[in-house]
């Protein structure tokens, strides 16, 4: 059975202090409620992953970095390697999202290395995939995430492919209130399981973990994860508060 994950994208917000704060309250929280059967993860800035680490119930809760860097060491001022992000005891770490791809121009070439060492490292990459509103109004956006899938992640072994998950995150749904529909959200993630399938296999496309993100909040996510093919979400606002996160840990 694939994993259901529920991945909070903290982005750029939250101190070190309010981020252990946080992430106490939302292991406080889980640890109350039935959500054993969720992964759940915590995307926190790389100053606070330690700290993140240290304050909660590692068999409760997980925590990735937003980022690493596309090379494995060396003289690279500013960045942070997978390995470093692996030292901190992070299990994941979020690639590709829009807001990088956006404003600090990653590129597939760029995200194949920055996969590489992730895996090389034992970190499980959430890959993140998604259109901008003017491909999904020209209705390109089957050809437009197939072409980002098959630049990157579709390059791996099948082995290493299924040792990832993928985020499908249409940008004019993030931070924006806007909502992919579920049928919209169910439509694409069905459309790249079927991906997934032609390229590595039923058996492979079954196990992968495809989440939902944009706007999804604690009301919405109830009917979002009732699709069959949606097996989470990458979370970004709602994620800031612990109560609205567990909303949406517990929708399933
Ligand atoms: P919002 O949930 O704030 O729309 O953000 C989604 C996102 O970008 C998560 O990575």
């Amino acid at each position: 059975m694939r994993k259901k994950i529920v991945a909070g994208n903290w982005k750029c917000n939250t101190t070190v202090q309010e981020g252990v704060e946080l992430a106490k309250a939302v292991n406080e929280l889980v640890a109350k409620a039935d959500a054993k059967n969720v992964v759940v993860v915590l995307g926190t800035p790389f100053t606070h992953i330690t700290s993140v680490v240290s304050a909660v119930d590692a068999s409760l809760i997980n925590v990735a970095a937003q980022n690493c860097a596309a090379e494995a060491k060396g003289a690279f001022t500013g960045e942070v390697s997978a390995a470093m992000v692996k030292s901190t005891g992070a299990t994941h770490v979020i690639l590709g999202h829009s807001e990088r791809r956006e404003y600090y121009g990653e590129t597939s070439e760029i995200l194949n290395k920055k996969v590489a060492l992730a895996l090389a490292n034992g970190l499980t990459p959430i890959y993140c995939c998604g259109e901008a509103l003017s491909i999904r109004e020209a209705n390109e956006q089957n050809a437009y995430v197939k072409t980002q899938l098959e630049e990157t992640i579709f390059n791996l072994s099948a082995e290493d492919f299924s040792k990832l998950a993928i985020a499908y995150e249409p940008i004019w749904a993030i931070g924006t209130g806007v909502t992919a529909s579920t049928a919209q959200a169910q439509e694409m993630l069905a459309y790249i399981r079927g991906l997934i399938a032609d390229k590595f296999g039923k058996a492979v496309a079954e196990e992968t973990s495809i989440l939902y993100g944009g706007s999804c909040n604690a009301k919405n996510a109830p009917e979002l994860f009732a699709q069959a093919d949606i097996d989470g979400g990458l979370i970004g606002g709602a994620s800031l508060k612990a109560e609205d996160f567990l909303g949406i840990i517990t929708a399933y």
